[in-house]
């Protein structure tokens, strides 16, 4: 297992922030409190990447999206290619996120492929998996998860990637994994991408808040987190990276 890789806290904006509310986030936020022990990445809605790419590295936050196309450019209106990402200094891209598998019916081949262009031009993907209710009740989970995760097959081990182990029922729903689910579950994830060739960081997400934080990125194989909800504002998305630098110092 990794633990002596750095953390990553990253917040997923969903669709979510005006400009206005971008600039009180950044007001608010006032930076990466603790550079060396932890990374700190925000992921906007597209219109905001941009408008706070420079501000955002200068107070030490890395930029991410929420989703790419899977095609360096032409005729496919509506959507934004990796270089678009590159150009607004994105390192991080977001893919496979559960609610765009569920609402937009995002497949496992279309994420591959949307993996392997993001690594083409430079991105780091974080690949999200995780289990529905239902499956986790039938005693599935493991298989899901090694399922989704069967995409790296052939994938070269040495792109960038993050994985973020998002069990579906607790994502929005103020509903966590407890810390032996996510201690087993992520142990289950490591061992399974060990088996696939690729060493990377696996961050938990669903429902983290500063409430629960501490627990929940000090259970082993845990190595940061996907935040939504708690994100949104810079004080609560600062309490969990602050939890996170406690954490680990
Ligand atoms: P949540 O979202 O923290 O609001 O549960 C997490 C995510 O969807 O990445």
């Amino acid at each position: 297992m990794s633990s002596e890789k750095r953390r990553l806290i990253a917040g997923n904006w969903k669709m979510n922030g005006s400009l206005q509310e971008a600039n009180e986030f950044m007001d608010a936020f006032g930076g990466n409190p603790a550079p060396d022990l932890v990374e700190v990445a925000l992921m906007p809605p597209f219109t905001l990447l941009h408008p706070m790419s420079d501000r955002l590295a200068s107070m030490g936050v890395v930029l991410g999206a929420q989703n790419v196309y899977n095609e360096d450019k032409g005729a496919f209106t509506g959507s934004i290619c990796p270089m678009m990402l590159r150009d607004a200094n994105c390192h991080y891209v977001i893919i496979g996120h559960s609610e765009r598998r569920s609402i937009i019916g995002e497949s496992n081949a279309k994420i591959r492929s949307k993996m392997n262009a993001s690594w083409l031009h430079g991105l780091e993907p974080i690949l999200c998996i995780g289990e529905t209710l239902e499956q986790r009740e039938k005693g599935i989970t493991n298989s899901v998860l090694a399922e989704q995760l069967s995409i790296l097959k052939g994938a070269p081990k040495e792109m960038p990637l993050t994985v973020a182990y998002e069990p579906v029922w607790a994502i929005g729903t103020g509903v966590t994994a407890s810390a032996e689910q996510v201690t087993e579950t992520h142990a289950f994830v490591h061992e399974e991408l060990t088996r696939l060739g690729h060493d990377c960081r696996v961050l938990y997400g669903g429902s983290v808040n500063p409430g629960n934080a501490e627990e929940l990125m000090s259970c082993p194989g845990v190595e940061g987190a996907l935040v939504g909800g708690a994100s949104l504002k810079a004080d609560s998305f600062m309490e969990i990276v602050k939890a996170t630098v406690k954490v680990v110092s």
